[in-house]
């Protein structure tokens, strides 16, 4: 289908879609609902200073259906193919951790993770596990200043860290080979990375995998149609 070997450069930009077969839900959904509330009116830094409460109840439904999920074939092919001595690495939009629980060693995290909270002051980090899930009726509190925690992920409105983004584009700018999954490409500024990495490397191949199609379709190599759980392994022959 595609040649490809161990020097060839594989990225893969990943979306709620990839893990959908895991039973996460996806932002844009109908089953991403919790308690009629709209995604995007909760993840968002107002939201929180709102009422930081109801944002924490959401993240801790969400945690819980995220600890209890496991990868899916999709996330199980993309770590089978690193293991295989392929040079892969998944820029995700995806704030679980099915990526590195499939086995994948080149996982970048673009939209932070919900495994960990953040000190809004003193800005230390510590893993918001199942036990501690269980405890916090409210709000999770620094151990260091006692200061309220947030989910350490990016919200809707905010930056993405400079040095996690530099990283991306120098990848994006080196790979032969990229895969758009899972992805509704609207959110930027992932939406814009086939764009830049096909303005520098015109002869790059980008695959994407996806229900339907998106802004992006227009402009890739091939667009695979279907359920990346399938059609990825596929592609594989995995
Ligand atoms: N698993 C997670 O961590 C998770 C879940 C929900 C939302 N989010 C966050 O929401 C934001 C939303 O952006 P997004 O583009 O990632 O997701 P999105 O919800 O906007 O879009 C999901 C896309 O996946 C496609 N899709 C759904 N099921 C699929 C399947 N089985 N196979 C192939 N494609 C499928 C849909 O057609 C859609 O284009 C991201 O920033 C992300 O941080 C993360
Ligand atoms: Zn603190």
């Amino acid at each position: 289908m595609i040649d490809y070997n161990k020097s060839t450069k594989i990225t893969v930009i990943s979306g709620a879609g990839f893990s959908k077969a895991s039973g996460i839900p996806t932002f844009r959904g109908k089953n991403g609902l919790w308690k009629n509330y709209d995604p995007s009116e909760l993840a968002t830094p107002s939201a929180f200073a709102r009422d930081p409460i109801v944002v924490w109840q959401w993240y801790k439904w969400r945690l819980n259906i995220i600890l209890n999920a496991d990868p899916n074939p999709a996330h199980l092919t993309l770590a089978k193919v690193e293991q295989q001595g392929l040079d892969i690495a998944i820029l995700t939009q995806n704030v679980d951790d099915l990526h590195e629980r499939a086995g994948s060693q080149n996982v970048t995290h673009l939209h932070g993770e919900i495994r960990q909270a953040r000190c809004v002051s003193c800005g230390e980090k510590f893993s918001w596990t199942l036990d501690l899930l269980n405890i916090i009726n409210d709000i999770p509190k620094c151990n260091n200043c006692g200061s309220v925690c947030r989910p350490d992920v990016v919200w809707f409105g905010e930056c993405l860290d400079s040095n996690i983004l530099q990283g991306c584009i120098d990848r994006l700018f080196m790979t032969d080979i990229l895969f758009v999954a899972g992805t509704s490409a609207v959110v930027y500024p992932v939406a814009e990375f086939p764009f830049l990495a096909q303005l520098q490397n015109p002869s790059i191949k980008i695959f994407e995998f996806n229900l339907d199609y998106t802004p992006i379709s227009n402009i890739v190599t091939e667009i695979i149609l279907g359920s990346v759980e399938k059609t990825l392994p596929k592609f594989f022959s995995i």
